[in-house]
């Protein structure tokens, strides 16, 4: 008897596939469905390689900005289950820099996905079976608490805008709504952004995380709703936090209630710019 069901969007690779296994691996009672707009046959590669996921594990196509492939994959997964959501991990999104957002038509797709995507499953999940406890958690980004703080990160305004539009939906519907539960998680660079971070001037080198690691303190916040009924965390590279970032306080985080973890030196990647073609002003002046 699968005591969890959890619904998983962009899943195929990064951190939503990284989610998939850690919930897979960690939660013994979870069945998990995630889906992206390509994902191939990597269900059949998951379960070739993990055949006591064969049951547990399901995947399929959509676009998580598009109304009609939500409502289509919210059925499909409680056809799968056979019962309802108990779990919504809020990942599809796009990292995009202020100057790819040249018109309308690219502001509107960045803000489809990372802001209409997500408030649309929320709320078409919650039409399916209201009152049943749901629990979310939304990977939002620091973007989104610099952007909160009144002091956005370079070239990434509209990004964190975004982030911190979802942040402050769900942080309303946990006042409103009794059985949702909400988490929302801050994470520091990692995986293929964090190379275009380092390759952009107004950022530069940095340092980047594993996203198995980010997964996992997603889940532990996921499991932490049990109990509570909203939590946060940040995750990011100690080095990242105390030189690039470092307008962050531990303190001052924490005494808000965002639980605090940062990766170790060692268990970090350093990631310069692939071209050596200019220094990096900024970050030599923050050294
Ligand atoms: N990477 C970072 O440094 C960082 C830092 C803070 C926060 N975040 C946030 O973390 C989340 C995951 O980031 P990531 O770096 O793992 O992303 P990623 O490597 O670009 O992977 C994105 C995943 O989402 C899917 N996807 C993209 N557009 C989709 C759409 N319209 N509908 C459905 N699925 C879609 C992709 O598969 P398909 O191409 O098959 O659709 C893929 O599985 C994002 O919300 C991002 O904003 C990332």
């Amino acid at each position: 008897m699968h005591t969890e069901h959890i619904f998983i969007s962009g899943a195929s690779r990064g951190l939503g596939k990284a989610f998939l296994e850690t919930f897979l691996t960690k939660n013994p009672t979870a069945q998990v469905f995630g889906f992206s707009r390509t994902p191939g046959d990597m269900e059949q590669q998951m379960i070739t390689e993990q055949p006591q996921w064969q049951g547990r594990l399901h995947i399929s196509a959509g676009d998580a900005s598009k109304e009609e492939d939500i409502k289509r994959l919210l059925g499909e997964a409680t056809d799968f289950f056979n019962a309802p959501i108990d779990g919504l991990i809020l990942n599809a999104g796009n990292f995009l820099f202020d100057e790819n957002l040249t018109d309308d038509t690219s502001k509107k797709a960045l803000h489809d996905l990372n802001v209409r995507g997500n408030t649309s499953l929320v709320e078409q999940t919650l039409e399916q079976k209201q009152d049943h406890p749901l629990r979310i958690v939304f990977v939002s980004s620091t973007a989104s608490l610099a952007e909160k703080r009144g002091e956005a990160f370079p070239s990434s305004n509209e990004y964190g805008k975004t982030k911190a539009e979802v942040d402050a939906y769900l942080r309303t519907l946990h006042e409103t709504a009794e059985h949702v539960h909400i988490a929302l998680l801050y994470p520091g660079p990692f995986g293929d952004s964090a190379q275009k971070i380092a390759d952009h001037p107004d950022f530069g080198d940095t340092w980047a995380i594993d996203e198995k690691l980010v997964a996992e303190m997603g889940v532990q916040l996921f499991n932490q709703l049990k109990t509570e009924k909203f939590a946060e965390g940040i995750i990011l590279s100690e080095k990242h936090f105390s030189i690039e970032h470092g307008f962050f306080k531990k303190e001052d985080l924490e005494a808000q209630g965002i639980m605090v973890r940062f990766i170790p030196e060692a268990q970090s990647k350093y990631l310069t710019r692939k071209k050596n073609e200019n220094t990096n002003e900024l970050r030599e002046n923050k050294k």
